[in-house]
Order: C-alpha cells, then sequence, then structure tokens
C-alpha cells in the first residue's frame, strides 16, 4: 500500500487564489505596455504612493488598548490610524520583507555589530545576521496572551548594546500580539538607548484579537523602520514582493542595498501588488475569517495531542508545547513518518522554542481539514483500545511524560 500523500503545514504562507482584482492587473500589465527596463532603485513611485497612503493616519494620542477586540470578516482590515504621515520618499520596495531585513541591516549596522532578537523567532533573523558578519542576542519572545518580558528585554538591550532591535508583533511562532501597553512599555525603554528599531510587521493583516499597531509610531522616525510583505498581506509569497518605511536617511541606505543584491523588485508584481492593496479589501475581510476557521479546524484536533496550545492573536501558526525537547521530537516523528502530517520542530526558532512545535494554519482547507481527520483518527483509535486515560497519553505521545 503506497504512504497517503504528505500533508505540509511547516510553511508560513496562507495559500489563497489571487484576488479577482490582482489577477486582472497581473494579466493588464502582461499583454500591456509593461516596461522591460531596470525599475527605480527604491520601486514604482504610484506604488510607493499607495503604500505610503496605507500607513499614515490621522493624529492620535498614541494606541489605545482595543483588546478584546476582534477582528472579523466585518472590518475593513487592520488599524494603521498611527499619528504618523508617510511620505513615498520614506517606502523602499524590496524582493519580500527578508530582503528588506537584509537591506535595513546592511544599511544600519557593521560587521560585528550585535543585534536584538526575538527568541523564539523567525530563523531567518539569524542567518541575516551570519551572512553580513552580525552576532545575533536573543531577547524572549511572549506566547500569544502572554505579556511581554519588559525587564529582560532592558537588560539585554544594556548588556549586549545591540545596534538593532528586531521586533516582531504579530509575532511567528508564537502568535503573540503587543498590546498598547506592552507598545508603550517598550517605546519607553527605547526612549533613551541607542538602538535602531526594524518593526518586523509582516503578519499586519492577520490578526484575530486585538489589533495591529506599529511600535515606530511611537519612536523618532530616525531610529525606527517597519517591514511589510506581499507575501504575507496578499498571499503574493511567489512573487517575492516587500517593503520597509524608514525616515529618508535610512531609506536611502536601504535602496543602495535593494540596488546591490537585485537592482529593484519585479515591476509586474509591483503593479500587482498596488491594486491589490488598494482593490481587495473586501477578499483581505474573507481571507482573515478563512484563517481563522482553518485555525479552529486544526487546533480542535491538535488538543488530542495533550501539548499545552495558546489560541494565537495573529499570525498563522498554533505553537505547541509539548513540555520536553525530548517529546516535542516524538510527536514531530510521529506526525510525520505515522500520520504524514510535517510540522515544524520549535528548536528551529532558537533556544525557547526547544520543546515546542509550529503548526501553520495557512495550508489549503482541504489540506488543514485531512491533517485534522488524520490526527483525530489516529487518537481515537488510541483511546478505543486503551481507556485508561494516562495509559493513552504514553500511547498518543510514543512514551513521553
Ligand atoms: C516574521 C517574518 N518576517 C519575514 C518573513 C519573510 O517574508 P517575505 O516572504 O516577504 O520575504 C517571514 C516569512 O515567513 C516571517 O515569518
Amino acid at each position: 500500500m503506497t504512504a497517503p500523500k504528505l500533508v505540509d503545514l511547516t510553511l508560513g504562507q496562507a495559500v489563497f487564489p489571487m484576488s479577482e482584482p490582482m489577477r486582472l492587473a497581473a494579466a493588464r500589465a502582461a499583454t500591456g505596455d509593461l516596461p522591460a527596463r531596470y525599475p527605480d532603485r527604491r520601486g514604482l513611485r504610484r506604488f510607493r504612493a499607495v503604500l505610503a497612503q496605507r500607513h499614515s493616519g490621522p493624529q492620535d494620542s498614541g494606541p489605545q488598548d482595543s483588546r478584546p477586540r476582534h477582528s472579523g470578516p466585518q472590518d475593513d482590515g487592520p488599524q494603521h490610524s498611527g499619528p504618523r504621515q508617510i511620505r513615498p520618499e520614506q517606502v523602499t520596495v524590496t524582493c519580500g520583507a527578508t530582503q528588506a531585513i537584509v537591506a535595513l541591516l546592511a544599511g544600519l549596522c557593521r560587521p560585528g555589530d550585535r543585534v536584538a532578537i526575538p527568541d523564539p523567532g523567525f530563523p531567518h533573523y539569524r542567518r541575516i545576521c551570519r551572512l553580513l558578519g552580525l552576532t545575533p542576542v536573543g531577547y524572549r519572545q511572549p506566547g500569544a496572551g502572554e505579556a511581554l518580558e519588559i525587564n529582560e528585554l532592558g537588560s539585554v538591550l544594556d548588556h549586549h548594546r545591540p545596534a538593532v532591535l528586531l521586533w516582531n508583533s504579530p509575532s511567528n511562532p508564537t502568535g503573540w500580539v503587543a498590546t498598547a501597553d506592552e507598545l508603550r512599555a517598550a517605546a519607553e525603554l527605547l526612549r533613551d538607548r541607542p538602538v535602531h528599531v526594524i518593526s518586523d510587521e509582516v503578519y499586519e493583516e492577520m490578526v484575530f484579537v486585538g489589533c495591529h499597531r506599529s511600535l515606530t509610531e511611537l519612536l523618532p522616525p530616525a531610529r525606527a523602520s517597519s517591514v511589510h510583505s506581499c507575501s504575507k498581506s496578499l498571499s503574493l509569497a511567489g512573487w517575492r514582493l516587500g517593503y520597509s518605511i524608514s525616515d529618508e536617511s535610512v531609506a536611502a541606505g536601504c535602496a543602495e542595498a535593494v540596488w546591490t543584491l537585485s537592482m529593484g523588485a519585479s515591476t509586474i508584481g509591483q503593479l500587482t501588488a498596488m491594486v491589490g492593496f488598494v482593490d481587495s479589501v473586501t477578499w483581505a475581510a474573507q481571507r482573515r475569517a478563512e484563517l481563522q476557521d482553518r485555525c479552529a479546524v486544526l487546533n480542535a484536533a491538535l488538543q488530542s495531542l495533550e501539548c499545552a496550545i495558546r489560541e494565537p492573536h495573529g499570525g498563522c501558526f498554533l505553537w505547541l508545547d509539548a513540555r520536553t525537547p525530548q517529546r516535542a521530537d516524538e510527536l514531530l516523528i510521529r506526525l510525520r513518518d505515522e500520520l504524514r502530517v510535517q510540522v515544524m520542530p520549535g528548536r528551529a526558532f532558537g533556544e525557547h522554542g526547544e520543546s515546542h512545535l509550529r503548526v501553520s494554519f495557512g495550508a489549503t482547507m482541504p489540506d488543514v481539514v485531512e491533517a485534522a481527520r488524520r490526527i483525530t483518527a489516529a487518537t481515537r483509535e488510541v483511546s478505543e483500545t486503551t481507556p485508561d486515560r494516562s495509559d493513552r497519553a504514553t500511547r498518543v505521545t510514543g512514551g513521553a511524560p
């Protein structure tokens, strides 16, 4: 008998068909008069104008603590009501948020500098630091609904004196979304410390509890940049498009690095994403609602694995605490080899991820349902043959405590 097809729940991409306006824009660009020259190194001016507008908002007094406000299909999208007015000159279009992080770090740091990164956190932060000859130092990333350990962050900054702090809300992998109080406390902490903040906001469109606010709104513009992703916000991961927002002098360094790395970002991608940001609001709300459904289906099935799971406030991951590294490994192997469901080992995200597994609910609904079905069926089988609960836990987890 052939093994069933592997269901891949590893990647942080929310898989959705393109919205109709984006599909039409891509077709128009491909069949029309698409300029075949190298693009402007900072990105198409009209795309940057759309992006600048998207992140500008009326003056206000800073973030209000909106929790427990739930985003949902009735919403127009995440709140970008920050006090800033962004100009197109502050925006640099990049090949994905990944390149935005590389380009910003290349412009802001010298080899040997330290960079504070969340742990657990996006594995590319470490890889990028290594590539650029920078030294990553970890600070604790909270789980969904947990409080940021602000004193620990303070002591990491004071002890290591990093040139840059990478901040990630909503968090990959934990699903934490910073509250207004946490943003204020972090801004207060950063006020007198000479560190540039790169706020990685790629999951800004995937917030389910609370609302997304940027830490950069509370910091002096010269000391804060943000990075954004069309992979996540528009489900265009294969188009490799993202952007950064900085003060103009930092943006100039970022554009210079983008020119060195890739001589700009794809023109057809920019024309397509531009329409996505302007014309796909309903699609974005429907997508967020479906992501919540995918999350609920998987979460219900994963309960049978007897891990601690915090419902994510944002992002597209369930972060399972298996309690020991050994049990995390056993579960990962069992899911992969017996149930043919592939998930990520938590240790890929840093020291604090060791006892965890990360399960993406960005996969299509049929894949999510199939994975949930296999997990539920396997654990039901075990519980039917072993009525004693403690014995069941042993069988399900392969002998872990
Ligand atoms: C936190 C975080 N930042 C950045 C990225 C990279 O995004 P992009 O595809 O736009 O390069 C990812 C991708 O998974 C991510 O999880």
